[in-house]
Order: C-alpha cells, then structure tokens, then sequence
C-alpha cells in the first residue's frame, strides 16, 4: 500500500507532481481554454461574483491565501480568507453575489461545514474545492471543484496541498475568463507554466532530497525553528511551520519577513534556525532585496540561515547557511516548487527522531468536531 516506501507521508509527497497534474487533466476544451462546466454554477451566475470569501482549516486556508494572492492579481474582485472556525463567529457580510470557496481535503472538516452551512443560510454561493468524492462538504455544497490528488493517509497534509492551489488556480482563471479580466492569451500563458509543473516539482524531488536529508541531521536537536516569506512565500512559511510542528513536534512560528522588525527579530540568538523562502529575483526585485535584507538582519544576530531560493541565486547562495533550490518559474507557481523541501524536510526531522510520521500525536486525520 505504501508503495515501497517508508511511510505513506513519503510516499504522498513523491506524488506531489501527479496530484498537480491530475488536477490539471480534463479542466480544458479543443481550444484551449478553461471549461469547468462540472463546478454545476451556470457562467452568468459566475460573472456576477464580486467578492470571494475563502474558508478552510490548517493546510487548506494555507492554500486558500496563496490563492488570494493569484486571483485578486487576475480577477481584481476582493478575496478574503478566513480561518473557518471563525468565520460565522463574527458577522460576515454575505450577499447572493458572494462566491464563498471552501477548501477541504477530507470533506468533513466540521469547522468549515459549519462555515459553509452560514454561508448559504445567508443567501451566498458556496463552491467546495475538495479531494473527497462524495464526502459532506461537496454534498452540502453548490458547487463543486474536485482536486485529483488521490487518497491522503497521512495526517499531515502534502499532496492535497499543491493540487488545492491548482484547483484554486483554475478557479481564478476560469472567473478572470467569463468575466474577461484578462486577455485570453495571458490565461493560457498561465495555464502553460501550470502545465510545467509537475516537471519542476519532479526535479526538486529528484535533486534536493539530499541535501535536505542532511540539513534535517544537522538540525535535528534544534528546539525551535522560525520560518518567515513575504508574498506567496507567506503563506508557503506557514505551511512549512505547520509541518515541521506537526510530526516532528518541534515549536514553530511561520510570519511575514515584513513583521521581524516589528517584534519576532528579539527570538534570534546565536544558533537559532530560521528558514526564509526568498523570491525570484527577476521581476520582483524589491520584495527580493527585501528579503535578502531579512536574511543579513538574521545572520548579523548569529542565525542559521536555511533558504529556499531559485537555482543559482546568489545572494541566497552568499548570505544563506543551507539553500533548498527551485527552477526558476513565475512567482505564482513558486508555492507548487517551495512547498516540497519543506515537507521533505519535516518528514526528515520527524524520522531522525524516531516518530511516527503518518500518525502524529493528539491529531486526527479530519476532524470531524467543533
Ligand atoms: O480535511 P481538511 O483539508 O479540511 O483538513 C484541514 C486541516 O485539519 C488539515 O489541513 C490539517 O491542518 C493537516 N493535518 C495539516 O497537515
């Protein structure tokens, strides 16, 4: 079952690459262009959408927020993302021209049902980006957006992860279509780098694997780690945090390189490990040097720098400790790349010291309670 390897975690995220090519498959018609007419929503319905509210749990509203960074750049309507137990909690404002997007894995995440559940009470649409086939959340929702991953089994999330982006990805680029945001010809310039995909997911896997082996045995004993991105880097730290937090037991925060200044720089001792996802440096220069900049604050307090950062970058090369690589793609897709060492890495953390990696402690897989 777990196909030759040691663990079903390591198994799933070796099929990081097929999950994002599965969502892929089928979602387009002879020309090209994006056809999603399974969603069940009709395109009217979708043209008159002005506002997305996207709710989910742990990994899935990780998910959620690199979407947010996608879909507000290609369709230019808000994107909110909310943590799905606070979300009925605090008086949300819904109308029918609300797209309210829930992402789950499992489909019975009961603090994203309840969500969903108020969403529609309040006269919004509610689409569910879902790997479960006739699981709850898909039952009780309007619509429905499959993620092909296959089954998860173990508790900690990997592959679910890169196709729920995919499948948020086709989402925004499917309303930027019907509502004309975007040429058509941008759209399928996009499509093609998500096409590509799998590919550079296949080499990360195929060339890192190593050196971040190794990286997990040299830090094995750290009691702490912080992991810090700026933009989709944001949210790929968050995730990173959650992992390693999650299997291996060991304490860590994930934030915005933007807030060190603003209180977290006074963790940073000697010997502290800090992981920072540094974006390309072609076309975003600034939130480049500004992470760049985050790295040398880090190091000039005695930091142990693990960056993730595109092949041959060399001020990620210059500065960091330890560089996880990604080949070079736009910005957008970067998630798809950054997220594998990470979860590569956990499992090498959580290995190392002798856990059980597909069931970690006091964790269910869906959790099926308030
Ligand atoms: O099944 P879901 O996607 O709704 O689950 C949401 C979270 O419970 C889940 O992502 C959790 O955070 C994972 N254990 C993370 O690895």
């Amino acid at each position: 079952q777990k196909g030759g390897w040691d663990s079903y975690m390591d198994k799933e995220i070796h099929e990081d690459p097929q999950a994002v090519a599965d969502t892929l498959l089928g979602r387009f018609d002879t020309n090209g262009d994006l056809n999603l007419d399974e969603v069940r929503i009709d395109p009217e319905t979708f043209r008159q959408i002005d506002k997305i509210i996207i709710v989910a749990c742990g990994t899935a509203s990780y998910a959620g927020l690199v979407a947010k960074y996608a879909i507000e750049h290609w369709v230019r309507i808000p994107v909110e993302v909310e943590l799905a137990h606070e979300f009925r909690y605090r008086d949300p404002i819904l109308t029918p021209r609300t797209l309210v997007v829930a992402i789950s894995q499992s489909g019975e995440t009961m603090d994203t049902l309840m969500a969903l559940r108020h969403a529609r009470e309040q006269g919004s649409q509610v689409l569910a980006i879902c790997n479960t086939q006739g699981s709850t959340i898909p039952r009780e929702s309007d619509a429905v957006l499959y993620t092909h991953a296959g089954p998860e089994i173990a508790v900690a999330s990997t592959k679910a992860f890169v196709a729920q982006i995919v499948a948020a990805y086709l989402l925004g680029l499917y309303l930027a279509q019907v509502k004309g945001t975007m040429f058509r010809d941008e759209i399928h310039q996009i499509v093609d780098s998500l096409k590509v995909m799998p590919e550079k997911i296949q080499w990360v896997l195929d060339t890192q694997a190593e050196k971040v082996a190794r990286a997990a045995t040299s830090l094995v004993d750290a009691k702490s780690f912080l992991f810090l991105g700026r933009h989709v880097g944001y949210p790929v730290a968050m995730e990173g945090a959650l992992k390693l937090k999650e299997i291996a037991y060991t304490f860590t925060e994930g934030f915005a390189a933007g807030e060190l200044k603003h209180g977290p720089i006074a963790l940073v001792e000697p010997g502290e490990p800090i992981v920072v996802i540094v974006p390309s440096s072609r076309g975003r220069d600034l939130l480049h040097n500004k992470v760049i900049s985050a790295i040398e604050e880090v190091k000039a307090r005695g930091a142990f720098v693990v960056a993730v950062a595109e092949e041959g970058d060399p001020d990620a090369e210059r500065y960091a400790d330890v560089v996880f690589y990604r080949p070079a793609c736009p910005t957008l897709m970067s998630p798809l790349v950054d997220v594998v060492p990470l979860q590569l890495f956990a499992l090498d953390m959580a290995k190392n010291k002798g856990l059980d990696v597909d069931k970690p402690r006091n964790l269910a897989k869906s959790v099926t309670v308030e």
